[in-house]
């Protein structure tokens, strides 16, 4: 049936904000529809799905027993200490256990789920962490920023449909495709720091015809994310060329390392 083509997916929600879900939904290329209706069938999704409460619970199980080793899961947001979150009067730090077990491939959508994430920030009451950090012997991928870009999501799910294997990884579990290089490496604002001429405040000339923005604050050269090359909201603009300096939301700890604007 059409439907066994599609790569059942299990989409936990932990300690998040639920930004990465907002993002992927938007994906455009490839679409989100095509994704959720050609490529994977969506089995759990506290934001996506129709079913709720003990249906999908038992949805979920259904699927864990059903598609043993075949299943995605994807993680957003971080994994607390046990008294801190529960989910459907479960442990999500058992769910989350226990629904990685038998997965094909974890994917770690954001960086709170790659790297512990905003939660995380000194002095990290909830003890916030990356799966990971709980999650043994299963592949994880991680693909992070605070949200992901939408294409970046979607593409890393069509890579393991279309190619049938893992994307290439690089030392922090990242796809290389999509985190390769960083915003400097390509930033629309390169030329004007490569001539030395930097923004000195938001409100100065320089900021108003559009100068490098590494003097108030940008992180831009020391980010890997793909930005700068794919850009937002399907290709439109990314948070340098709409006047504010990169904060390096794809990188560990980025949030400890601020202030944003005056590092
Ligand atoms: Fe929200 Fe950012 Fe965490 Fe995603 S990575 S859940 S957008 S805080
Ligand atoms: Fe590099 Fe940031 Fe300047 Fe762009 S704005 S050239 S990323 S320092
Ligand atoms: Fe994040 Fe910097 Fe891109 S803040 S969205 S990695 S430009």
């Amino acid at each position: 049936m059409e439907t066994n083509k599609r790569i059942p997916v299990i989409w936990l929600q932990l300690m998040d904000c639920t930004g990465c879900s907002e993002s992927f939904i938007r994906s455009s290329h490839p679409r989100t529809e095509n994704v959720l209706f050609d490529m994977i069938s969506l089995e759990y999704h506290e934001l996506l799905s129709a079913a709720a409460g003990h249906q999908i619970e038992e949805n979920r199980e259904r699927i864990m027993e059903q598609y043993k080793g075949e299943y995605i899961l994807v993680v957003e947001g971080n994994v607390t200490d046990d008294e801190f979150l529960t989910v459907a009067g479960h442990s999500a730090l058992e769910s989350l256990k226990e629904t990685a077990k038998h997965a094909k491939a974890v994917l770690a959508y954001g960086s709170c789920s790659a790297f512990g994430g905003l939660a995380a920030a000194k002095p990290n009451p909830t003890n916030a962490k990356a799966v990971s950090d709980v999650v043994r012997g299963v592949p994880i991928i991680n693909v992070p920023g605070c949200p992901p870009i939408a294409e970046v999501m979607t593409g890393v799910i069509a890579h393991v449909i279309t190619f049938g294997r893992l994307p290439e990884l690089d030392r922090q579990g990242r796809p290389k495709a999509f985190y390769k290089l960083r915003i400097h490496d390509k930033c629309n604002r390169r030329a004007y720091f490569d001539a030395g001429l930097f923004v000195e405040s938001f409100d100065d000339e320089g900021a108003k015809v559009g100068y490098c923005l590494y003097k108030v604050g940008c992180a831009g050269p020391t980010t890997y994310n793909a930005c700068a090359e794919m850009r937002w909201n399907g290709g439109v603009s990314y948070p340098i060329q709409s006047g504010n300096p990169c904060i390096g939301c794809s990188e560990k700890n980025f949030w400890d390392e601020g202030p944003f604007f005056t590092r």
